[in-house]
């Protein structure tokens, strides 16, 4: 049995992984001060012997060092992610993604953690034409949130490098899957359609809806952030982590239409800015060094939610 740091664990990603690693009898202790993750994603968490939470926020260095203290693998999700709000609030998403980045990084160097696992984001590559996205390209961020996801890699990177701390950045592509919040003006674009569709409501689409995404369901990520825990040989590396196929959200919107019987047309609304238009990652990097494997395709996950 192993102990994990899961940050953000009361978010959508950090509390998948949470519940699966608390379900294979591991020892899970979550750090989040629930801005945007929500208590109701802990239910059940406390029948376990070996869950903690800490109520406490990134940015402070004596509850980080407190979270970090005895732990051997931190899974770092605890960010404010979204590139609509990064726009509005540059200052407090920098504040939150960087800054509580690198106290993680200090902490876990001083309490001698295994390893560090950062959840980093395919916004970093930005408009880059080039398809698929392979990690060996430039990145391109094109919003502070982009941006502040670039910087956790490269001080990741640093931190191994320099101080000899094994870390590893994963760059998820577009997740979707159960606690993920549809209501908030944030949300991601799969929660909220599905929401709005149940209701016979009309999904609004930024842009004509050909841009395209590598929508990747949240077992793919859980696998992922458990294989960068154990694997030998893969310190310091980044990773895509997605399904390596992409949809346009006009083709979503059909196959929510498809799964819930229904036939409502998108909304077609102004493009945004920083949005990227597509996304497809290659995933031969995670396959051959990570050991990475699709295990749940868009269709299949997207059945699994709706
Ligand atoms: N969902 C995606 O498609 C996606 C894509 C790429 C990258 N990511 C990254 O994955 C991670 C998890 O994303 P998510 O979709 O689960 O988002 P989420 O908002 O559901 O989870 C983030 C969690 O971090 C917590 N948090 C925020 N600020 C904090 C602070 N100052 N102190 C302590 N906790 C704080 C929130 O309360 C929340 O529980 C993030 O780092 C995000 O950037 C997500």
């Amino acid at each position: 049995m192993a102990i994990y740091l899961i940050t953000g664990g009361a978010g959508f990603i950090g509390s998948n992984i949470a519940r699966e690693l608390l379900k294979r009898g591991e020892e899970v202790r979550v750090l989040d001060n629930f801005s945007t993750g929500r208590r109701e994603n802990l239910i059940g968490f406390s029948d376990y012997q070996h869950f903690q939470l800490i109520e406490g926020d990134l940015r402070d260095t004596e509850t980080v060092k407190k979270a970090v203290k005895g732990v051997e693998f931190v899974l770092h999700q605890g960010a404010l992610p979204s590139v609509p709000r990064s726009i509005q609030d540059p200052v407090t998403t920098n504040d939150v993604n960087v800054n509580g980045t690198l106290n993680i990084l200090e902490a876990s160097r001083e309490y001698g953690v295994k390893r560090v696992v950062f959840a980093s984001s395919s916004s970093v590559y930005g408009n880059n034409e080039t398809m698929p996205k392979v990690e060996t390209m430039p990145v391109a961020p094109l919003s502070p949130y982009a941006l502040t996801k670039y910087a956790g890699e490269r001080y990741c990177q640093i931190y191994y490098t320099i101080y000899g701390l094994e870390t590893v950045c994963l760059r998820y592509f577009n997740v979707f899957g159960p606690n993920q919040d549809p209501g908030s003006q944030y949300s991601a674009v799969i929660p909220k359609f599905i929401s709005l569709m149940k209701n016979g409501r009309q999904p609004a689409i930024y842009g004509d809806g050909t841009q395209s995404r590598d929508f990747t369901y949240i077992s793919n990520n859980i696998e992922a952030n458990i294989l960068a825990c154990h694997r030998e040989n893969v310190a310091g590396e980044v990773f895509n982590i997605a399904c390596g196929k992409r949809y346009t959200l006009n083709d979503l919107v059909g196959l929510l239409n498809e799964l819930g019987q229904t036939s409502l047309e998108p909304i077609y609304l102004e493009t945004r800015s920083g949005d990227v238009k597509h996304s497809l990652a290659d995933i031969a990097k995670a396959t051959s060094m990570l050991g990475f494997k699709v295990i749940t395709g868009f269709r299949e996950g997207l059945e699994l939610m709706v």
